[in-house]
């Protein structure tokens, strides 16, 4: 309804009848909203959800609907070697990969999947490049609902792959990418009665909105000069420029950070559109380690020009050796995660050596998946080809026969004295 109709509440989520575009959900907030009503766990809440604490900020639903895995209460970690290698006195990395599944979705698949329950569709479905799947298909296995999962064949990463089959999805595997399988699926729940769980979906947003909301809080409201994520279908863009809005709104900050959404050099459409001044959108066929954003085709796009425009934002793109060597660097400080969650910090430096963002300024960036989701790509860089000039970041284990005198001989630069 960004063309102003309101929308029936039905289990068709994926686009308004009208204008063909996408729904958004509005609030007005008639009671003043405190920074401290969050710390309140609802009273009736069965579990202790870190989406559902901000259930003030979120449509309204009966607590039996409720669809929880207990997601969110993630941790920013701060690390000074990070914040030395993206080039900026303060950075945090708030680490969603912490959540139930081992990504962001989950805090808007719980609202998307209870706003399911609540319209009572039987079938829910996603066209995935696998977290999505994961998520669905655990939070569908949770609520005792069947999930149809879309997946471009052979391009998902193992472990999201894994997740998926064990939570009992029904899988199709497209010949095709990404964009393909989400337009097929677009196309089927349009005309039968399965519920749309892609980010297109509003209620998925609003769970995502969360990330923002807990973020501040655990700043204690000191809110960052910018806020970096990776950008793929730029769901998480959109939500996190609406949460920037509706905070805004409801008075909860009087400082909105700059948004950085970083695409993969060879799934960049977004960075394109942004670099034209809005002018001209061309989608792309994607290409990229990242598998996780390889998208050439966003669906939403305009929600996230909203996003870039309302915060005065920016899109940076960085290249796949860019984004492997970010990911080692995170994975060395013990943190670890995927590699499309590096691209994260991969831009972050790329703006900074671009001048583009202060040296000094106050950054948090998300990490949006875990580093088991996609071991494939460890291997990769470890133990195949790793394209980077930073070679003590490579680390190859060694093999020796079952001898003692084998294993000192190994270690006999780290036994010395
Ligand atoms: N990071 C990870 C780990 C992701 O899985 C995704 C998207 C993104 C970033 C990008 O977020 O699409 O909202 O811009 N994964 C989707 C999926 C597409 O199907 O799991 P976005």
């Amino acid at each position: 309804m960004l063309c102003g109709t309101i929308a029936e509440d039905s289990v068709r989520v994926g686009e308004c009848a009208s204008c063909g575009g996408l729904l958004d959900i509005e609030f007005e907030f008639t009671q003043p909203l405190g920074r401290d009503d969050f710390a309140l766990v609802p009273p009736e809440a069965r579990v202790n959800s870190g989406v559902w604490r901000y259930r003030q900020m979120l449509p309204w639903f009966p607590v039996e609907s409720i669809v929880t895995r207990a997601e969110g209460f993630t941790p920013i970690y701060w690390d000074e070697r990070l914040a030395r290698y993206g080039g900026v006195g303060r950075l945090g990395l708030k680490h969603e990969g912490q959540n139930p599944t081992g990504s962001f979705k989950d805090r808007g698949m719980t609202v998307g999947m209870t706003h399911a329950k609540f319209v009572g569709a039987s079938m829910v479905a996603c066209a995935s490049t696998g977290n999505t799947s994961a998520s669905l298909a655990s939070y569908a296995a949770a609520a005792g609902m069947v999930a149809l999962v879309l997946i471009p064949e052979g391009k998902i990463a193992g472990g999201k792959l894994a997740q998926t089959i064990a939570h009992g999805a029904r899988i199709v595997q497209v010949e095709g990418d990404f964009d393909i399988a989400l337009q097929m699926l677009r196309e089927l729940t349009s005309t039968y009665p399965v519920y749309l769980v892609n980010s297109v979906n509003p209620y998925r947003v609003e769970g995502q909105k969360t990330i923002v909301i807990e973020m501040f809080e655990q700043l204690d409201w000191q809110v960052p000069d910018v806020i970096a994520l990776p950008g793929g279908n730029l769901g998480n863009t959109a939500a996190f420029g609406k949460a920037l809005i509706d905070l805004n709104h409801a008075g909860l900050i009087d400082r909105v950070p700059r948004l950085l959404t970083v695409q993969a050099e060879g799934a960049s459409p977004f960075v394109d559109y942004v670099d034209s001044g809005f002018d001209r959108f061309e989608p792309v066929v994607a290409d990229t380690i990242a598998t996780a954003i390889k998208i050439g085709n966003p669906a939403s796009v305009e929600r996230a020009r909203r996003a870039i425009q309302f915060t005065g934002g920016m899109a940076a793109r960085v290249s796949d050796a860019e984004i492997m060597e970010a990911k080692a660097m995170i994975d060395r400080c013990g943190i670890g995660c995927e590699p499309a969650s590096a691209a994260t910090l991969a831009g972050i430096r790329k703006q900074v050596g671009l001048g583009l963002i202060d040296p000094d300024a106050h950054v948090v960036g998300v990490l949006t998946g875990h580093l088991l989701k996609d071991t494939e790509a460890v291997v990769r860089f470890h133990l195949g080809e790793a394209d980077t000039d930073r070679s003590a970041l490579v680390h190859r284990p060694v093999s020796i026969p079952a001898s003692m005198d084998a294993l000192k001989r190994t270690l006999s630069d780290a036994l010395q004295d």
